[in-house]
């Protein structure tokens, strides 16, 4: 198994809500591997608790920080950098939030100021910390942006509504700012689109149990796990893919190449 991948390398992870956050176990990761970095909340979730066993597990501090405030982002860099005494290599986006999705709206009911809102949590404040992360000037040079997708960004999946739109738009930001960033400071941008993985985000979702299942029988590999995803974003900070910028990278077993699989043959043989 490869260490210290990160040694050295600075920089934030937001969304770590709990055990099962995709953010949480990469934390962990990115801790064994070396990395020194501040974990983020919105401060609503910071007072459920659970993040700090997890500060005290990678021994680092929580700055709370709502990510589509541009004065919270501000001040969470410039107090992280203090704290982690320079420039950032790495910002992991790990956020997404639909008011819609929560209140069961269908795609054909949505409430638009919540959709603003799944947008903004969702998408925007990705651009938001690209944003102020280039004004401020506080990335390094082959530094590494990441942020979390899933492939309804790409097909329809009914019971994801507004936040199919919300994921087509991270993606798009993605490259957008990849182009800029990759131009000013060798800087690379990147989503990774994640199976259906069982954490608050991903089970507050309508019918989340039936597509998890569908999506395991569906990929050669089986779903994959929080844990594998946290490897992979490992991986996208290290300085083995410094290359790699501006993609979406399926990290979901084989799910989205794959058209039909015999197990789901078996289910319809009979009709
Ligand atoms: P999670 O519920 O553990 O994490 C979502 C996080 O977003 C929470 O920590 C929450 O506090 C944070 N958040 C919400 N509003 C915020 C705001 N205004 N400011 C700062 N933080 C805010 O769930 P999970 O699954 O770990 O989600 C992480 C990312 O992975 C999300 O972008 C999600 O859409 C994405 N993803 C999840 C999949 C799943 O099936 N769970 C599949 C593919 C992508």
């Amino acid at each position: 198994m490869a260490e210290n991948l990160l040694k050295g390398k600075l920089g934030i992870i937001t969304g770590a809500l709990d055990e099962n956050s995709i953010a949480w176990k990469t934390a962990l990761k990115a801790h064994e591997h070396g990395a020194k970095f501040v974990l983020t909340n919105a401060p609503i979730a910071m007072r459920m608790g659970a993040i700090k066993e997890l500060a005290e597990q990678c021994n680092t501090i929580i700055i709370p920080a709502d990510a589509t405030s541009l004065e919270d982002i501000e001040k969470l860099y410039a107090e992280a950098k203090e704290y982690l005494g320079g420039n950032f290599d790495f910002l992991l986006h790990s956020i997404g939030m639909s008011p819609n999705i929560r209140k069961g709206r269908s795609y054909g009911d949505l409430n638009y100021d919540w959709m603003n809102k799944s947008y903004d949590v969702s998408a925007i404040s990705f651009h938001k910390m690209m944003h102020v992360a280039e004004k401020m000037d506080i990335m390094n040079e082959w530094g590494s942006i990441m942020a979390l997708s899933y492939i309804a960004a790409q097909r329809v999946y009914p019971f994801y509504t507004d936040m199919a739109d919300a994921k087509a738009l991270l993606e798009s930001i993605a490259r957008g700012y990849g182009y800029r960033l990759g131009k000013m400071k060798k800087i690379r941008v990147n989503t990774i689109s994640q199976s259906p993985t069982k954490t608050t985000a991903g089970t507050g979702i309508g019918g989340f149990d039936a597509f998890y299942n569908f999506a395991d029988k569906m990929s050669p590999l089986g779903n994959a796990p929080a844990e594998a995803c946290a490897d992979y974003i490992v991986t996208m900070f290290s300085d083995l893919t410094r290359y790699v910028t501006m993609q979406n990278l399926f990290h979901d077993g084989g799910y989205s190449t794959t058209g039909i699989s015999e197990e789901l043959m078996d289910q319809f043989k009979d009709i």
